[in-house]
């Protein structure tokens, strides 16, 4: 099927905007072409307020803007102007979103008709289970221990609230499984395009600065769902370590923006937009797994890399 329009698929996430330098980017983001649409993969910021601003931003810029929640915009913080909690502050985003014309992982999965496509875009909110372990470790408590014990521990333990579940992993684990059965209905003739805060696949968290926090960045659940599923891409954040991997030959792009120190220091700095579709070309498919990005892979060596969520 030839695309009905010249728009581009590009991403972007972690533009944490209370930061006024990473305000400032986002300002400056605007679609190259009419038909452009936006990814906003998570960890736009922590009050209501501050996502209302950047969604209404970019929604009146975009053809049209998809948003996944990340773990900050689920934070309950006392300076907020909403207390709400867990599922109960999640839905209140999502409302947010409709009065926006923002489609999030509660609406039925978008066709994208543009170049590249056609493609299914799939918005997911999964959260993280705990299973993501540190070495010797083989149960969440014994994860979490290893975390207190290296002062490493990310603040959603203390503000990142899972009401009505009682844990996170919970929450985590009924949200795979409401994901799954929308995936496993989906017609596989058409390549999906998988949108989450949080990488899909471990492999991504092996060069965090801190090890001991990657049980904070996703679930051992969707360990195959790249391959399971007809994938042409799976687009996340968090990590803040912008890069494009390959595994079982499905590309993945991490598409954060980062914190104004993580972003200032690196040598040369990928577009705060990244094209997902079409796929950028002159790229070479490297060997599985292998960091692409020369700015990020020289950050990640020089330590500057943050894993730390503050
Ligand atoms: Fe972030
Ligand atoms: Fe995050």
């Amino acid at each position: 099927m030839p695309a009905t329009t010249q728009g581009r698929l590009l991403a972007t996430s972690d533009i944490h905007v209370r930061h006024p330098d990473n305000r400032a980017i986002v300002e400056a983001m605007r679609p190259g072409r009419p038909d452009d649409w936006l990814l906003v993969v998570g960890d736009v910021g922590e009050l209501y307020e501050d996502v209302e601003w950047a969604l209404r931003l970019l929604a009146d810029r975009f053809a049209q803007v998809v948003w996944v929640p990340g773990n900050h915009e689920l934070w309950t913080l006392g300076r907020d102007q909403t207390s709400l909690r867990g599922e109960a502050r999640y839905r209140r985003l999502v409302d947010l979103c409709a009065g926006l014309g923002v489609l999030t992982p509660e609406d039925p999965y978008p066709l994208w008709t543009g170049q590249g496509g056609p493609a299914r875009i799939v918005p997911m909110f999964l959260l993280y289970d705990y299973t993501f372990r540190p070495e010797g470790t083989s149960t969440k408590q014994e994860a979490l221990a290893a975390a207190y014990e290296a002062g490493i521990v990310c603040s959603d333990e203390s503000v990142l609230f899972p009401d009505p579940y009682p844990t996170r992993d919970d929450w985590c684990r009924a949200r795979v499984e409401l994901t799954r059965r929308r995936l496993d209905a989906c017609p596989r003739d058409v390549p999906l395009v998988l949108v989450n805060h949080f990488p899909l696949v471990r492999e991504p968290t092996r060069i965090l600065r801190y090890p001991v926090f990657a049980q904070w960045c996703g679930t051992e659940l969707t360990a195959d769902w790249h391959t399971r599923y007809n994938v042409a891409a799976v687009v996340y954040g968090h990590l803040h370590i912008p890069r494009t991997t390959w595994y079982d030959g499905v590309r993945f792009e991490e598409v954060s923006v980062g914190y104004p120190r993580e972003w200032r220091s690196w040598p040369a700095r990928r577009p705060v937009l990244r094209q997902i579709l079409p796929a950028p070309t002159g790229e070479p498919v490297p060997p599985w797994g292998a960091p692409r990005d020369e700015s990020a892979a020289a950050a990640i060596r020089s330590g500057l890399a943050t894993d730390r969520v503050d």
